[in-house]
């Protein structure tokens, strides 16, 4: 990526009646933390996650994940929800700790049979398995030696790769290694409001590289594993990053911290060489040796697609000195997810909000895509997560209302489409999330799921919005 203020072509005002492209991908996403529970069954051991869970203070409400959705009980209904919405589809994650509980050495059959069933079961349903190999739940074991700040942990996750591929490589054809590394990397390490719950800048800094590392390692182990089948991808978490005005100052900060949240990964990933204005901007913190040679190579792998969440835009300036500006939305912490970007102080864009407090902005999601035609013009993008979180509940007719997140979600798929129509490559769609699940910090104080959770009972209930959702993907058109 070049600057984080490149101007691009402003979005057309209207949008006729456009079919996305036949094939286009309609899915649904989750994560094995957030939805599957059965925390200590079939030999599971604990995850950072559950560790951070049930330390006093971390999560909302005290919330864990030991129960969640019970989706590792309830799975078949989950598949049957999908399969009456008609997704094509769905895109969830493997527990680590549930197929190798201590990050090294043999896989545990039980852990591969859940994943295997649940396979076969999307497949004879028509709807298509994209695996995500690891959504933040790293084995204790592996945090215990050290975790991402080691070089260590980048070579068990190439093994776990491995017996992953192994073990459901006949079935599963699209694979994406890591789920934004940036919140792995920065809000576990850096601000501590996720798990492993650590503050240092400078472990944040080595995280960030060892997962790279990770990344391209498993690329090159699901390439040797399945030579001729897997269409491997990331997840990144890429920030639209805007600077508040045009003055130098303020696109220096949004240069800044698109270094940080952006080319910090897809400058090894997607171009060969860390950026030098993230190595120098982090200088007074580290001279990088934990950086091999041979590292960046290894990182540097063709991908099939690139995976892209988005949410909301980030607003930034120089820092003002006041302190009231200087939240990023990712929870409440005295440490910054941002090392050697002190003078960086960030806003709430104007507009109307979700739940978390996220401006809603789908300008941001049609720039951002603009962008990456622009900076990685031959890469296909897949929109790996988009949705909101609302303050859903049940009314008296046993129905959930969800106005808003039907408006959010039209409101992004005419930016997908307004996209598509200017040329960008987006092959696909997965709303977050299936179900309400376990929202990390947040614990259970938000819902993302197109289908309710009734937590006491387990009871799923379809909210309008997975109609409205299922009339789009049936069709492959935006209604009016
Ligand atoms: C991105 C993460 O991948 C997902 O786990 C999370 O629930 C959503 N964002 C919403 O915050």
């Amino acid at each position: 990526m070049t600057t984080a203020t490149r101007r691009v072509a402003p979005a057309p005002e209207h949008t006729a009646a456009v079919r996305f492209p036949p094939g286009f991908t309609w899915g649904t996403a989750t994560a094995a933390y957030q939805i599957e529970g059965a925390a200590r069954e079939d030999g599971r051991t604990p995850s950072i996650w559950d560790t951070y869970s049930h330390t006093p203070g971390r999560v909302r409400n005290g919330d864990t994940g030991d129960v969640a959705t019970d989706h590792y009980h309830r799975w078949r209904e989950d598949v049957e929800i999908m399969a009456d919405l008609g997704v094509s589809a769905y895109r969830f994650s493997l527990s680590w700790p549930r197929v190798q509980p201590t990050g090294r050495g043999p896989a545990v059959q039980k852990g591969l049979d859940f994943y295997r069933e649940l396979t076969d079961a999307l497949l004879e349903k028509g709807i298509e398995p994209v695996v995500t190999l690891y959504h933040w739940d790293l084995p204790q074991h592996l945090e215990d030696a050290g975790g991402w700040p080691e070089r260590v942990t980048a070579d068990r996750f190439a093994d776990y790769a491995t017996l992953a591929a192994r073990a459901l490589g006949d079935r599963v054809k699209t694979w994406t290694t890591l789920n934004e590394p940036w919140c792995s990397a920065f809000l576990g390490y850096g601000s501590g409001v996720h798990a492993p719950g650590r503050t240092d800048p400078v472990a944040a800094l080595r995280a960030a590289h060892h997962l790279n590392l990770a990344h391209g390692k498993a690329v090159q182990a699901l390439r040797a594993e399945l030579p001729s089948y897997a269409r491997a991808s990331i997840t990144l978490n890429i920030h639209h990053v805007r600077a508040l005005t045009e003055a130098p100052e303020d696109v220096d900060a949004a240069r800044r911290i698109d270094a940080l949240a952006n080319r910090v990964f897809t400058g090894p990933q997607l171009e060969g060489a860390y950026p030098q204005d993230l190595i120098e901007d982090t200088a007074s913190l580290t001279d990088w040796s934990f950086v091999q040679d041979g590292d960046v190579a290894d990182i540097h792998q063709p991908l099939d697609f690139l995976g892209v969440n988005y949410y909301t835009p980030t607003l930034v300036s120089a820092a003002t000195g006041d302190a009231s500006h200087n939240s990023d939305g990712h929870g409440v912490s005295e440490h910054s997810p941002w090392p050697g970007a002190d003078q960086v102080a960030f806003h709430r864009p104007e507009g109307s909000t979700t739940a978390m407090g996220w401006a809603v902005d789908p300008s941001g999601l049609y720039d951002l895509l603009m962008r990456l035609k622009a900076d990685f013009p031959s890469m296909p993008l897949m929109i790996t997560e988009n949705g909101a979180a609302f303050d859903d509940y049940v009314n008296p007719e046993g129905e959930v209302a969800d106005p808003d997140r039907i408006a959010y979600l039209h409101g992004h798929l005419a930016a997908v489409q307004r996209a598509v129509v200017a040329g960008v490559d987006v092959r696909g769609y997965f709303l977050w999330s299936l179900l309400d699940n376990f929202e990390w910090g947040y614990g259970y104080s938000k819902r993302f799921g197109a289908v309710y959770v009734d937590y006491p009972t387990g009871r799923r209930i379809p909210k309008a919005s997975a109609r409205w959702y299922a009339d789009v993907a049936r069709t492959g058109t935006l209604p009016d």
